[in-house]
């Protein structure tokens, strides 16, 4: 879709980076060439293999980054996914080839806190339901809940979970929290208290996901635990689809196991538009943009450019997520 078609040192794949914007000026600025191509993942086999021939360094959207293709790209030194999960990427295959994977770490932690209170706030107030019934003719004046005194809990008190709990004391939330690695002075100092995963189920009126998806996380959110939650709960997801158990979710808020649901990212993205999450009562879904603002978006593909600049230049790389990819050189 752009600049050359057969040779460039740098492949863009993240979709809202383009032609002519200021990391593409970055990069060009550092003498680098730049082919930008949003939808690596559906272009036939031949056509990616050649785009991949002659990259010698990355920049990737949230697409799936292959075994296959990593393989087609033997002049690769390095991987930035604009952003901070990178399950998309085959970090496996990139580690053998001697490829580090980056990511941009802090870059988009504000932006997905505000709009975990975005949900927060829009389901407690009933935001989309009462537009809908405003726009319909309706003038319904729907009775909504407070945040104050709620129980906020916290899976993964990790970057992005941190910066939740410290909006949510703004709030006037209680804050519990489960992570295994837990950060007990950043804890103690911001008023958290430590539960283990199933007591956070139990006791929280919001429940917000802060973890990476891996085998570990897979359906962590499944029938058992949404059972363990409290009947008027919010369960709100900002971190990957497949963490939740998405059919158990659905039946979980139809049956009143749960008072509701609000994700931001799913399984299958885009999300299908038969797909019962958007046709539940209760279950509000936004289109994985959580981190989508323009201040983590510009310093997110800055971050990503400078690494791929001082790679490309010889320099080390920074927010490696494959730190083995020295070694492992197949
Ligand atoms: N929706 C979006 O637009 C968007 C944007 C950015 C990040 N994310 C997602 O947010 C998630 C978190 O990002 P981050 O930067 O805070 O990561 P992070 O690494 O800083 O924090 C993750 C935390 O989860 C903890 N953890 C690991 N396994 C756990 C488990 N089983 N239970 C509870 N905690 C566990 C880790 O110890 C760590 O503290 C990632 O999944 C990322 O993909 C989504």
């Amino acid at each position: 879709m752009s600049e050359s078609t057969t040779s460039h040192d740098v492949l863009i794949t993240t979709a809202f980076l383009s032609p002519g914007d200021e990391v593409d000026a970055l990069l060009r600025g550092a003498g680098l060439t730049t082919h930008h191509e949003p939808n690596l993942a559906a272009l036939p086999e031949a056509e990616r293999r050649t785009l991949l021939a002659s990259t010698r360094a990355m920049i990737a959207g949230t697409q799936p980054l292959t075994a296959n293709d990593l393989a087609s790209a033997p002049n690769l030194q390095i991987v930035v996914r604009t952003g901070v999960g990178y399950d998309s990427v085959d970090v496996a295959a990139a580690t053998n080839q001697g490829v580090p994977v980056c990511i941009t770490a802090g870059a988009n932690r504000q932006a997905v806190a505000e709009h975990v209170f975005a949900l927060m706030l829009g389901v407690a107030r009933r935001v989309p339901e009462n537009i809908t019934n405003l726009r319909a003719g309706h003038w319904q004046q729907l009775t909504g809940r407070e945040l104050r005194g709620a129980t906020l809990g916290v899976l993964g008190l990790g970057s992005i979970g941190k910066a939740v709990a410290t909006i949510a004391a703004g709030f006037g939330m209680n804050v519990i929290a489960y992570d295994p690695y837990f950060d007990e002075a950043f804890a103690s100092a911001h008023n958290i208290s430590r539960a283990e995963l199933d007591e956070v189920l139990s006791r929280a009126d919001f429940v917000t996901l802060h973890l990476f998806l891996d085998d570990s996380t897979r359906n962590l959110i499944n029938a058992e635990r949404l059972a363990l939650m409290k009947n008027d709960a919010i369960l709100v997801n900002t971190a990957r689809g497949g963490i939740v158990d998405e059919a158990a979710v659905v039946d979980a808020v139809r049956a009143g196991v749960i008072g509701g649901a609000a994700l931001d990212v799913f399984e299958q993205e885009p999300l299908p538009a038969e797909s019962p999450l958007l046709h539940t009562p209760g279950i509000l879904a936004t289109t994985h943009v959580a981190g989508a603002t323009r201040e983590a978006r510009g310093e997110s593909g800055r971050m990503a450019a400078d690494n791929v600049i001082s790679v490309l230049a010889g320099g080390d790389p920074q927010f490696v997520v494959n730190p083995a990819y020295r070694e492992d050189v197949a």
